[in-house]
């Protein structure tokens, strides 16, 4: 049986890779994939285009970046073809799991104050050496 810590993750709420080209990555899912992907929209406060693919149990986001201080652009510098970006948990109080997290001796990225990200529900980062090399983002729902 599997070892279980405090119960702190819900669902996935989305899984974000950062593509090249969004109207390219968009139409190739849905040609190639069948599948059911939102029309492009541009969040400028953060940095990004965004179209999520839209599954029965949670979505991808596609995100292209917008500008120079995108949080995509240097994981693209990198990456020029793309590749997943982070992986989004939901917890029901952020500020509970990230007191938690950081008392086990884990990092949170920036100031460790919750924003409000591109859902307009407060989110955090996690540092990704803490996590075999994925940025994780936390989202209370
Ligand atoms: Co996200």
């Amino acid at each position: 049986m599997a070892q279980e810590g405090k119960a702190m993750l819900g669902p996935v709420n989305h899984i974000a890779l950062a593509v090249p080209d969004l109207g390219e990555a968009v139409e190739r899912y849905r040609g190639m994939l069948g599948a059911s992907v939102s029309e492009p929209e541009a969040l400028p406060e953060h940095g990004v285009r965004v179209a999520f693919v839209l599954l029965a149990n949670t979505k991808v986001e596609l995100l292209e970046p917008i500008g120079e201080n995108s949080p995509i652009a240097a994981f693209l510098a990198k990456n020029p073809s793309g590749g997943m970006h982070h992986i989004c948990y939901e917890v029901a109080d952020i500020i509970a799991a990230r007191d938690s997290l950081v008392a086990a001796g884990g990092r949170v990225l920036g100031d460790g104050r919750p924003k409000i990200g591109a859902h307009g529900k407060p989110v955090l980062f996690l540092h990704p050496k803490d996590f075999f090399g994925t940025l994780i983002e936390l989202e209370q729902v």
